[in-house]
């Protein structure tokens, strides 16, 4: 019989924490519906102690979440854990999940406690957790660089006082598929109680093996992953649950393990991470990349069409890839356009489903035929809060290679329209210029990107920015036809967030 393998995400906690990755608590609550619907086990909502806005993250995600369990890490330290605990304590699953390292160089230079205190203190912790909550799961931060006799002994004390996970984390992507192996193994045979917990694994991709070192530790008896949609996560990253949970479908005669993901929401999954934090992901990155299943050799494409074996072992309508449909256009109803959302994959409310058609209609005018690339760039669109502080009135751009670009700018702020005009190094600049003299804010743009949403002449381009207002960072994004207009309204739609 094949083994049940849990899947705990850790996209809103370690993946938030990785560079450019960081979402407001609206776009979080977005992201937990979607993993939800991906059906995962766990949840990990994010730090509760690391800000007030972690904390009311993690509040509020585990007020919305039916199925999954909603975990919250912590330090070993009661403070950490009774924040943790007040912010899962609404969850229908709650669980806290607190770690300590146990790898020498870990204990030595930045713990500066000996073995027998880290001993003491995961005992500590754990029964620390366990007043407040059935689930507490343990990691030994660094477990992969750390004595494995040693390792036992921490996760035997941490089972007998009450841990119901025992984590291994490659903290810092050193290990080989081998040696995690041979870290479960040895947790198997020599950790008493170890029948009592579940063992859980978190790898890091430093050296590009995390989705390696997770699928061997399937392999060795791990029962539950960690890991993140895309991979997002510290550094180089954490193990992409999309790769790990294709592994175990496409092989399961070799890996004898299954999952509950239910992997028609993968690239629905995917897409939501892209556009949220603004992050793409390579072409050829495995399982959601725009390449994934382009075959572009003539031997190829004959081998397909022939027989479809020859060379997929998978299908993007298995992972929930859009196919090519009739496209929609100007005369199409709100129910053909409903119904096209609804094939996509999206569940949106009445008025989401109103708010996206009625951009829809505006884009028709513009475009002759809407493909499923635009309806996406639509929908992704009412990530917008609905009543933005800053609106685009009107912009008039001027520029050329022979003049300075000038640009018109008004925005209507409330209820009033202010028109500002500037000069810049090319409209795009101008256009920030003008728009900062409006708003009067010293805003930084950190990051500024453009690319085709969609396929044609007439396609959508879409502009990713990334600002700073103090210490506050914002995504803002947005399609148009007009890529001058796409940049303006990124850039509202950033400031708007910030
Ligand atoms: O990488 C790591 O060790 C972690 C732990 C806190 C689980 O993220
Ligand atoms: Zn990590």
């Amino acid at each position: 019989m094949a083994n049940r393998i849990k899947i705990f995400d850790t996209t809103l906690r370690d993946g938030e924490q990785s560079p450019g990755c960081s979402m407001n608590l609206q776009e979080k609550l977005e992201v937990a519906v979607q993993l939800e619907k991906l059906n995962v086990d766990v949840i990990e909502a994010g730090f509760a102690i690391a800000s007030p806005g972690d904390f009311e993250s993690v509040c509020e995600i585990a007020k919305a979440v039916k199925n999954a369990a909603v975990a919250s890490l912590c330090r070993a330290v009661e403070q950490d854990i009774d924040r943790a605990y007040e912010a899962v304590r609404h969850a229908v699953h709650p669980r806290i999940h607190t770690f300590l390292a146990t790898s020498p160089i870990h204990m030595k230079y930045k713990l500066k406690m000996s073995e027998d205190e880290v001993l003491e203190r995961t005992g500590y912790a754990v029964a620390y957790a366990k007043k407040y909550c059935g689930d507490v799961e343990f990691s030994a931060e660094d477990a992969s660089r750390s004595d494995k006799e040693f390792l036992a002994r921490v996760f035997s004390k941490a089972i007998a006082c009450g841990a119901t996970v025992i984590n291994i984390p490659d903290t810092v992507g050193y290990s080989s598929p081998e040696e995690m192996a041979a870290y479960i193994s040895y947790v198997k045979n020599y950790v008493n109680g170890i029948e009592k917990a579940e063992i859980s694994v978190h790898c890091h991709n430093d050296l590009g093996l995390a989705v390696s070192n997770t699928l061997a530790s399937i392999r060795a008896g791990a029962t539950q992953i960690e890991c993140t949609i895309n991979g997002i996560g510290e550094r180089a990253g954490n193990t992409s649950l999309e790769e790990v949970v294709m592994n175990l479908r496409t092989r399961k005669d070799y890996y004898s393990a299954e999952c509950g993901i239910d992997i028609k929401q993968i690239y629905r999954s995917s897409k939501l991470i892209q556009t949220i934090t603004g992050v793409p992901i390579a072409p050829n990155k495995a399982i959601v990349g725009d390449n994934a299943f382009v075959h572009e050799a003539g031997i190829h494409q004959h081998g397909v069409l022939a027989e479809r074996s020859t060379y997929e072992i998978m299908t993007p309508q298995e992972i929930g890839i859009p196919q090519k449909k009739m496209a929609l256009g100007k005369h199409s109803g709100r129910h053909a356009f409903g119904e096209r959302l609804t094939e996509l994959g999206y569940s949106l409310s009445p008025q989401e489903i109103d708010n996206a058609f009625a951009r829809f209609k505006i884009l028709a005018d513009k475009k002759k035929v809407i493909s499923n690339g635009d309806l996406d760039a639509l929908v992704a669109m009412k990530l917008e809060p609905v009543n933005q502080h800053y609106m685009l009135d009107n912009f008039i751009i001027n520029s050329g290679s022979k003049i300075t670009a000038t640009s018109t700018i008004s925005l209507k702020v409330d209820d009033t329209i202010i028109e500002k005009v500037a000069s810049g190094d090319g409209p795009v600049d101008a256009a920030y210029k003008a728009i900062n003299t409006i708003i009067n804010k010293k805003i930084e743009l950190d990051d500024y990107s453009i690319h085709a949403a969609t396929e044609g002449e007439d396609a959508l381009g879409e502009v990713i920015v990334k600002l700073t207002l103090d210490d506050k960072k914002a995504v803002g994004r947005a399609v148009s036809t007009d890529i001058i207009e796409a940049s303006i309204l990124a850039y509202l739609n950033g400031v708007n967030k910030l």
